[in-house]
């Protein structure tokens, strides 16, 4: 049996971005293996949220997590900051990251270029810190969508140098995880390369959307003006309707839509429209299961309490061996 972890940050609400990269085949994931399903809340204050939105992105997470399906007596369900032995070993693996690879990562990089004006020293550490979600479980499959797998490299490399310094085969490399597919990522409705929340108004899809925010959306999804020439190569933002079309709706349905393109007779208008009702099919379920579960606050709390239990268990046994290994004498 695996130990899979896989973790969100608290920002908002769920986006399909979200779904396929991290819970992908989380039913078999969770009857499989032994599952961690985490909220980043230590990761999310690198952009400094007010106290009273994280509490409730948090909450939020957690929400649309059991929405989602995720089951609390199979699975691990906790929230970052409840598993505070995640910090000790943070700052363990810190003492052995080097500026230069920390500097070098896409996302730190990214971010330095996004907000030059916050660029803090949790945004440079951040994959220590996510080196040390996954190794305080000594986790060793990580379902993630394509922009987090720098970060498990980073991991790895983290992990086996604490090994050959320690001379020990204690920490495993862990692995992305997607079933033995590509890792994903899924695009963005405005032409960018990503479903996120950050990367603009109507950009994404969320879990808990209403039917009518979704054909909004979907219908102001970037396009252009058509095929000319039989079988021409898609631009970027097609190319993204049809993946996202690949995702929600039936093979036959795609299969139609692109013989129209290539036969130059696509009208986007009707992709459109039916992107938005399949897309509206596969969220509904989720939509109304995150307005039901959202209700019962006695349930929210009682799952959280049972996932921080779990978590510390499984926590506080790794830093003990850890803090042996290391040579702290007073454990
Ligand atoms: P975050 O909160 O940005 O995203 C959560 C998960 O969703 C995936 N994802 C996507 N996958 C495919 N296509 C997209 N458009 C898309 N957008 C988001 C992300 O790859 C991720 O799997 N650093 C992480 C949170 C984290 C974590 C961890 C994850 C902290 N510690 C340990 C795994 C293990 C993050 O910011 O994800």
């Amino acid at each position: 049996m695996d130990t899979v972890l896989s973790g969100i940050r608290p920002t908002g609400n769920l986006h399909l971005g979200n779904y396929f990269g991290a819970l992908r085949n989380f039913i078999t994931m969770q009857n499989e293996n032994n599952c961690y399903f985490f909220i980043a809340d230590y990761h999310s204050l690198t952009t400094h949220p007010n106290p009273k939105d994280l509490a409730r992105n948090v909450r939020q997470v957690l929400i649309e997590y059991l929405a989602a399906g995720l089951d609390p007596e199979k699975s691990t369900i906790y929230v970052q900051s409840d598993v505070p032995e995640v910090v000790e070993l943070y700052l363990f693996l810190n003492m052995n990251a080097y500026l230069g690879e920390l500097e070098r990562a896409t996302s730190f990089k990214d971010k330095v270029r996004q907000q030059p004006q916050n660029v803090n020293a949790g945004l440079l550490t951040y994959p220590t810190l996510m080196a040390a979600d996954i190794l305080i479980h000594r986790a060793t499959k990580v379902p993630v969508g394509k922009d987090q797998a720098q970060h498990l490299e980073m991991t790895r490399t983290f992990a086996n140098r604490f090994n050959r310094m320690y001379e020990v085969d204690y920490f495993p490399e862990p692995q992305a995880y997607n079933f033995g597919k590509e890792l994903v990522k899924i695009p963005g409705l405005n032409g960018s390369g990503k479903m996120g929340k950050s990367e603009g108004e109507g950009n994404a899809i969320y879990l808990a959307d209403e039917p009518e925010a979704i054909r909004k959306k979907v219908m102001r999804a970037v396009t252009d003006s058509g095929p000319t020439v039989p079988n021409q190569e898609k631009p970027d933002a097609i190319k993204n309707l049809f993946q996202l079309m690949s995702i929600v709706s039936d093979p036959e349905t795609v299969k139609f839509f692109d013989e129209q393109y290539n036969s130059c007779q696509i009208r986007y208008g009707d992709m459109k429209k039916q992107l938005a009702e399949d897309m509206i099919k596969f969220v509904q379920p989720y939509s109304e299961k995150i307005k039901e579960i959202a209700a019962d606050e006695e349930y929210l709390k009682k799952v959280m309490l049972m996932g921080k239990e779990k978590a510390q268990a499984s926590a506080s046994k790794t830093i003990k061996e850890v803090r042996e290994i290391i040579g702290f004498c007073n454990n």
